[in-house]
């Protein structure tokens, strides 16, 4: 493995009845907070009636932004910018998914930076501070709540661009499985797909000597495939969305790739795609994923059959790795599909006609993937394949 230093600072807050920790924890933070959210999901499951009680019991003085988009926009993190400056405040506190998670935390760095957060998304500039951030979670899947990452898009170019800084982690985060309890199947199949793709993304590696990164992956990715169709079989089961939960923050707060480099490739292609489409991102995951394992077959053949014969259940007896590994990325994919995910690109009405300017986008700062480096042509073919 490589040598590596491991610092995730935000402190978890998880389980069952951990709602009720909000106002002990924000009183650390000052009196005047921003309450960031998205569309209205936590006015109709009752958990902003229930923040803005907390919020009063510490006497906190309460700044609203409301209707993050799902692949929230560099123009609703501009005011939310403008709001903490005017109103001068001390917490942002983000209730929702990925989305409000990540538009807070560009809002809290952009708050306190002289730079434009554009060009801090960018990484033509760098963050020296950021207001604290809190976050509760709503929607297992993109591990934000437990992370220095943040993916916003800019409209006007066309741009979903990935960022982080240490300045980016929350300070704390409430994961109370009750709050996951409204998600829709829809966005319950996208969670499970996003998380998985994020342990997916990391297995792809090159390190040498992971025995551990490995099995505690092939941990995440078995409990998840164990538990993913139980808890669509019965969404209001809180102890498999407990699980579930678990998993997601699991699968993306460092842990798993202590000591080696994950490949991140699908990630960025996806981008790309969303910039574009603004579908969801685990829906674009799980149609390009098996292509991109396909695509990488022959790169260390030896990933591919371990995932397949450990996590996905393949029979390697009298079978080429070719063929382990083949029938390995199909089983993925059925997977994903018997939960209800899509898989091709014509699933969300894409054809042919941007896949130009999608590779291009995809690629424009240069080769990308740590597993296998891909170019424009590349991502040209993965694209095509997947139609
Ligand atoms: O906006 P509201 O009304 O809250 O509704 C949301 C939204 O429509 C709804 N929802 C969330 N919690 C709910 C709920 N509905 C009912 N009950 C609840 N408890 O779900 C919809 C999707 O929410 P969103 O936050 O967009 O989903 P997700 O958490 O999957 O986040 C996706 C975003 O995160 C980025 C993605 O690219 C995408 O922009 N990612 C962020 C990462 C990170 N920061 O580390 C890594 C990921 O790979 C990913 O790229
Ligand atoms: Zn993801």
């Amino acid at each position: 493995m490589e040598p590596f230093v491991f610092n995730n600072p935000t402190k978890l807050i998880f389980g069952k009845g951990q709602n009720e920790s909000l106002a002990n924890e924000v009183k650390n933070y000052g009196k005047k907070v921003l309450l960031v959210y998205g569309g209205g999901s936590i006015k109709r499951n009752g958990l902003y009636d229930f923040v803005l009680q907390q919020l009063d019991e510490a006497e906190m003085q309460v700044t609203e932004l409301a209707g993050v988009e799902p692949n929230p926009r560099l123009t609703t993190v501009r005011k939310g910018i403008d709001a903490c400056r005017e109103n001068e405040i001390d917490l942002v506190l983000a209730v929702g998914g990925g989305s409000v998670i990540d538009a807070s935390k560009a809002i809290a760095v952009g708050a306190k930076s002289e730079a434009d957060i554009w060009d801090i998304i960018k990484k033509t500039a760098q963050p020296t501070d950021a207001l604290p951030l809190g976050t509760i979670l709503t929607l297992a899947a993109t591990g934000s709540e437990m992370n220095a990452g943040s993916v916003i898009t800019n409209w006007e170019t066309n741009e979903k661009l990935g960022w982080g800084s240490p300045f980016s982690f929350p300070k704390f985060s409430i994961l109370d499985p009750k709050n996951t309890l409204s998600v829709p199947e829809d966005q319950t199949v996208y969670g499970i797909v996003d998380m998985m793709s994020h342990v997916i993304e990391a297995y792809f590696h090159k390190a040498d000597n992971t025995l551990l990164q490995d099995r505690i992956m092939e941990s995440i990715l078995l409990t998840v495939m164990e538990t993913a169709p139980k808890l669509l079989e019965d969404l209001s089961n809180e102890e498999h969305r407990e699980t579930i939960l678990y998993c997601g923050t699991m699968a993306l707060n460092g842990i798993t790739q202590m000591g080696l480099r994950g490949d991140w490739a699908t990630h960025n292609m996806e981008h790309a795609v969303s910039a574009v489409y603004d579908i969801p991102h685990a829906g674009g995951l799980a149609i390009l994923f098996p292509h991109w394992l396909r695509y990488t077959i022959d790169e260390k053949i030896s990933r591919h059959v371990q995932l397949a014969t450990r996590v996905l259940g393949v029979d390697s007896e009298g079978k080429s790795d070719q063929e382990i590994a083949l029938e390995g990325i199909e089983k993925l994919s059925s997977f994903w599909t018997s939960l209800g995910a899509p898989n091709r690109l014509a699933d969300y009405d894409i054809n042919d006609s941007q896949i130009e300017k999608m590779a291009m986008l995809a690629s424009n700062r240069g080769k990308f993937g740590n597993f296998k480096p891909l170019e424009k042509e590349d991502v040209t073919s993965i694209l095509t394949a997947a139609l």
